[in-house]
């Protein structure tokens, strides 16, 4: 299956980055947009926001992101959780890249355009408490289902910093999930 990996992390010893390189191990050529790496700019600028009702960006970047994530049929997100949610480099590329007549059309309601399979595979700390239902609703349920995906799976791995164990598995299921 042609995937897609959007990969949101500034350090290359994170653990998040571990899990890139087993999914870029797992998957048979990849795309990868790495947004950091890419030095996207996540901010919706006012020049933006001045042709975003026309599903049109000022950002060059956008453009290309949208063709590469018409050219796949999965999409694979990799983030940590900063706050209950994503970081703001991964919202900014929501923002700016999912665009009307793209992502969505609006002219009789809301309906989705995108079909891709979505994998979503996350890590936190300790404070995880809440993050269930604070991501769950927002990416599972709302985002990508709006956009007409509908196909979501969603991996979270909790207190990576300290248990090894714990990191092993989790990366035997990301193996699992990608085989699916
Ligand atoms: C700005 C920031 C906000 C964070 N917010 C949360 C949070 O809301 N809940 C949580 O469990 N962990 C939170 N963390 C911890 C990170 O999720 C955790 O350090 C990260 O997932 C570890 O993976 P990494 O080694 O790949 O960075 C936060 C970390 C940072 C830097």
């Amino acid at each position: 299956m042609k995937t897609l990996v959007i990969y949101t992390h500034p350090y290359e010893k994170s653990f998040n980055a571990a899990i890139l390189d087993r999914v870029l191990s797992c998957l048979d050529e990849p795309d990868l947009i790495d947004l950091y790496a890419d030095k996207f700019n996540p901010v919706m600028s006012r020049e933006d926001l001045s042709v975003y009702s026309h599903g049109a960006s000022k950002d060059p970047k956008v453009e290309k992101y949208q063709k590469r994530i018409a050219a796949a049929e999965r999409l694979v997100f990799i983030f940590p959780i900063w706050w209950y949610d994503a970081p703001a480099m991964l919202r900014g590329f929501f923002d700016k890249v999912l665009l009307k007549d793209f992502a969505f059309d609006d002219s009789t309601g809301f309906d989705g355009l995108l079909d891709h399979e979505v994998l979503l595979f996350t890590t936190s700390g300790d404070r995880t408490a809440g993050i269930e239902g604070a991501v769950r609703p927002l990416f599972v349920e709302h985002l990508f289902s709006s956009i007409g995906c509908e196909r979501i799976q969603w991996l979270n791995c909790e207190a990576v910093q300290d248990d090894h164990r714990l990191r092993k598995e989790f990366l035997d299921r990301v193996t699992d999930a990608l085989k699916l």
